[in-house]
């Protein structure tokens, strides 16, 4: 992690500690928040008020701002217990320049990086306990920043609140997905706020991931804005492709979110001399090879999912049953991979995990 000046916030300690009520063997993705939040407020184009205090519920006005025109932005982290005890988080230095993109783009002031990273670490440690050991576990982190004027005129608010919270996760998908490809409904368009992680863009894929799965399907596979013609993401994921040995995937051309998971998996990939192809990928493509026998494989790539396997994908009435996930060597070899490095296991080449310090 580079370089910033530290910043000294209070720690409130919790009272009543809910650690010894958590079913670590039984856990789902977000139901189970851990004791401590970190929060600071932003005023008057100053950063006021930083502290750790007890996971809580707060209050807001009904005016405020980001409850009525969405000017929010969130970040989804991972933290892990190495074998040696040392407590690690994955990547956080590029969440913390997707997070500042991202509130570029929603009219946000950027996070000072000492706040997100001091704020991060004083958490980790002080919630230690609630990293899972369970395998396929972790403590998921939670940044977010909400536009807090109580105003309904539409503006930038000149108040926020960026907060952190935790929560002990299991994997969010339990297995692989089976898709459809939407042809109807569109996540982002090219100069929308698809690259952005803001609430929005979750909001609109709501209705067509409820349809999707009243059919029987867990996610769609979003098209273009345009033509509908080639693949974008994976409901909350990226999307790749491996045909032909290739491993292909839509390239970020504004709409789509730079994922940090996909970012992992090519700088992997082409590190192991895979060929790597990011551009558009068309659906017509993907039937094709889907046909001659070419796709070997198909599946998202997110920080809340790791790698997610497609196991089916729907198209105009008709479904195409990929090969079975045992025999799909480059995702099974990126997921082990990728889990063993956050987890502290093997060389860390690309200097990706932070190790908190003791
Ligand atoms: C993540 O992968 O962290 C995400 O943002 C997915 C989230 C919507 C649960």
């Amino acid at each position: 992690m580079s370089a910033s000046k530290a910043v000294n916030f209070p720690i409130e300690r919790t009272q009543h500690s809910r650690l010894s009520e958590t079913d670590f063997s039984n856990l789902e993705f977000g139901t189970v928040n851990s004791d401590h939040m970190f929060v600071v407020d932003y005023k008057k184009g100053e950063w006021v008020d930083p502290k750790i205090i007890p996971f809580q519920n707060i209050s807001v006005s009904p005016a405020c701002s980001s409850l009525h025109y969405g000017q929010t932005v969130f970040e989804g982290m991972k933290a892990f217990r190495a074998p040696n005890g040392d407590l690690l988080v994955f990547r956080p230095e590029k969440h913390l320049e997707r997070m500042n993109n991202s509130n570029r783009r929603l009219c946000i002031p950027e996070i000072p990086a000492e706040y997100f990273y001091d704020a991060i670490d004083a958490l980790v440690k002080l919630d230690q306990d609630w990293i899972p050991n369970q395998e396929g576990c972790s403590l998921y982190l939670r940044p977010f920043i909400f536009a807090n004027d109580p105003f309904i005129g539409v503006k930038p608010s000149s108040a926020y609140k960026f907060m952190i919270f935790t929560c002990p996760v299991a994997g969010y998908y339990k297995g692989t997905v089976k898709v459809i490809i939407e042809s109807d409904f569109v996540r982002a368009s090219p100069g929308g706020i698809g690259a952005a992680k803001t609430g929005g863009n979750y909001a609109a894929s709501l209705l067509p991931a409820k349809l999707a799965a009243d059919k029987g399907y867990q996610q769609i596979l979003w098209t273009d804005s345009k033509e509908h013609k080639y693949f974008e993401e994976s409901g909350t994921m990226n999307l790749m492709f491996v045909i032909n040995d290739v491993l292909i995937t839509p390239s970020l051309d504004g709409s789509i979110l730079p994922g940090i998971t996909r970012d992992t998996i090519l700088t992997i990939a082409k590190d192991w001399g895979v060929k790597v192809e990011e551009r558009r990928v068309s659906v017509e493509e993907v039937i094709t090879a889907f046909n001659n026998g070419t796709l070997q494989d198909a599946f998202g790539t997110g920080t809340a999912a790791t790698i997610t396997q497609i196991a089916e994908i729907h198209h105009n009435g008709k479904d195409m049953v990929l090969p079975p996930v045992a025999g799909r060597t480059l995702s099974n070899k990126l997921n082990q991979t990728i889990v063993d490095l956050k987890n502290g296991i093997g060389e860390d080449k690309y200097n990706w995990v932070h190790r908190i310090k003791k």
